[in-house]
């Protein structure tokens, strides 16, 4: 099946990477068909490439490739990606992503679209990584009625604050080296400022109770005034500084929903969760708590989800995967005084 990338960074790059190396794997869910990476769509060139012959900068060239069907948007931001991703779901592609910002302003929008199309829009990737939670969610625990999430969302804050309680490393410092390994997003005040773990909320809140969550509704307060000192004080207490995205159900038609930092005592579950790594605890009333732990974000890891994507899309080619969060759902009343 001939598949597309468009925007070839530390994501897109990451997929065409995962594709071409796990062949075997990969043919072994789709019953022996293989993921062709037929256009890479990016504005920047890549001289020393080795697929120069897929890059294109015209979109439209993967719009009108009636043997491409299935397209990674690993572009972020939240247009042009919708307007591409639209236009590629009325031509009857499958679209799949990492872009949370689009998934968490767009998604009803974009689902609804797929619906009415007959194709697929799945989007593994715009939380946790690498981490399964979107499918899990949606699919293994859609017996029970999800009651709260609450868990570590953001790697590149995760990381920050690791580096500075482990290193007493400065938070300028530690944010450097986050964006040089790739964890960060293109403004990184989306990280620092709770704005990405707040998508991200968003995202698992929709999927949660059926309804979209939409950013406005979520208050979130990231890690920019967070001191050394304040470091060094809640470990000095037994604790640890962990900016953390939580969601509560309070009734059938009311939930809460924030982000902000708080003090994680040891030996709870998620004090240990270190580094770019991100922890997702969901309760729900028939399973219990489970816990969702891995990579949150990075080249590969990401890379791995959204492949995972692609070769569903494959696998499901004339069939829709249904999140019960789509056609048929409404918007959701978050009580935002409660979000304290
Ligand atoms: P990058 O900035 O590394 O890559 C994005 C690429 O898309 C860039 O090469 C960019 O080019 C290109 N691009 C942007 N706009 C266009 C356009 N209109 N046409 C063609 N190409 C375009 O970002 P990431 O790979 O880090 O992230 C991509 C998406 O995945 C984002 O939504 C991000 O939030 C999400 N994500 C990232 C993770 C990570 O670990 N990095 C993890 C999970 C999700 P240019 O630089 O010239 O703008
Ligand atoms: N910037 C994001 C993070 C990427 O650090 O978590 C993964 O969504």
């Amino acid at each position: 099946m001939k598949v597309a990338v468009m925007g070839y960074g530390t994501v897109g790059s990451g997929v065409v990477e995962v594709i071409e190396t796990h062949e075997k794997s990969i043919k072994n869910r789709t019953a022996g068909e293989m993921l062709e990476v037929s256009h890479i769509l990016d504005l920047r060139d890549f001289p020393d490439d080795p697929h120069a012959d897929l890059f294109t900068k015209d979109f439209n060239d993967i719009l009108n490739d009636p043997e491409t069907k299935v397209v990674a948007e690993t572009m972020g931001g939240v247009n042009p990606a919708f307007d591409f991703t639209m236009k590629l779901l009325e031509a009857g592609k499958s679209v799949v992503t990492s872009n949370k910002e689009l998934v968490a302003q767009k998604g009803l929008e974009l689902l609804k679209a797929a619906e009415k199309h007959g194709v697929n829009y799945l989007f593994e990737a715009s939380v946790g990584g690498g981490i399964p939670i979107i499918r899990p969610m949606a699919q293994c625990l859609a017996a029970n009625n999800i009651e709260g999430v609450a868990g570590i969302l953001n790697g590149t804050t995760n990381f920050i604050l690791t580096k500075m309680i482990e290193d007493g490393m400065t938070f300028e410092d530690a944010l450097k080296l986050a964006q040089d390994n790739g964890y960060a997003e293109k403004d990184p005040t989306a990280d620092i400022e709770g704005f990405d773990a707040c998508r991200k909320v968003c995202i698992l809140a929709s999927l949660a109770f059926g309804k979209h969550v939409y950013p406005n509704q979520v208050r979130a307060e990231g890690i920019t005034k967070i001191t050394l000192e304040d470091v060094e004080y809640i470990s000095s207490a037994h604790g640890v500084i962990k900016l953390l995205g939580q969601i509560k159900k309070i009734d059938d038609d009311k939930i809460t929903a924030f982000v902000s930092p708080a003090v994680v005592f040891h030996g709870s579950q998620l004090a240990s969760v270190n580094g770019v790594f991100n922890a997702i605890l969901v309760r729900g009333d028939a399973v219990g708590d489970v816990c969702f732990y891995g990579a949150g974000a990075g080249k590969l890891p990401t890379a791995s989800a959204v492949v995972a994507d692609m070769v569903d899309c494959a696998v499901h080619v004339n069939r829709r995967k249904n999140f019960g969060w789509g056609p048929g759902s409404e918007d959701y009343v978050v009580d935002e005084k409660s979000a304290l």
